[in-house]
């Protein structure tokens, strides 16, 4: 179902006017340039305690879980989900070196330097998977085979966050946001997109 997990407003701060060219190697630039190029500085601040704690509630997680963050970056979301709850495993993939490279070194280890299309774990082993803003990197023919294979590491916690548009403003904002997102679709493509793959877990927008 459509939920809030990270508790995101409307971008509206943003300017569609001015000219973004984000790094799509999700080299340095992507994390710590400019604005124009990706995050402008993605630092440790702590914003996935708040998060952390919203999914443990909501997915009634207890020691031993085990929690997957699809498309990681550096690894801020295991450190602070394993820290306030130690008898959690976080682990987490993603493609970027650089970012792993900057990942705190308590969590190095939990984190595979994979793509989203395989990720090297077994069926089920999950009792929550995550994957934000991370799946609209592929291109739309993979788009199908890389939500599968997050159902498939999963038990039945999933939450899914795409960036996505309602009507043709959004989707020139979103454009104007990230001119090189892979995927592009509307929230409706977006949702016969679940359906027909059998996605039922939770599911939020990236809305520019
Ligand atoms: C917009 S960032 C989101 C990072 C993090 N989930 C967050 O919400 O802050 C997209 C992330 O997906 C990673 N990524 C891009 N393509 C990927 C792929 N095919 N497989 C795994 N990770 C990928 C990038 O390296 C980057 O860390």
């Amino acid at each position: 179902m459509l939920y809030n997990l990270r508790n995101d407003g409307p971008k509206n701060t943003f300017d569609p006017s001015c000219k973004r060219d984000p790094d799509t190697t999700f080299g340095h630039d992507y994390f710590d340039g400019l604005r124009e190029r990706g995050y402008g500085g993605y630092k440790y601040d702590g914003r996935w305690k708040e998060i952390s704690k919203r999914i443990v509630e909501r997915y009634h997680l207890k020691a031993p879980a085990k929690v997957l963050d699809i498309g990681c970056a550096k690894g801020f979301f295991l450190l602070d989900m394993m820290s306030l709850y130690p008898g959690i495993e976080a682990w987490g993939v993603d493609t970027s070196k650089y970012a792993v490279s900057q990942a705190p070194k308590e969590v190095q280890k939990n984190i595979h330097l994979v793509d989203q299309m395989k990720i090297p774990f077994k069926d089920g082993e999950f009792d929550f998977v995550m994957s934000v803003n991370t799946l609209h990197w592929v291109t739309p023919e993979k788009v199908r085979p890389a939500l599968k294979e997050m159902m498939r590491v999963g038990k039945k916690n999933f939450f899914l966050q795409v960036d996505a548009y309602h009507n043709e403003e959004e989707k020139r904002r979103l454009l104007a946001w990230a001119p090189s997102v892979s995927t592009l679709f509307s929230v409706e493509e977006w949702v016969n997109l679940f359906n027909e793959v059998g996605y039922k877990g939770d599911y939020y927008w990236t809305i520019i």
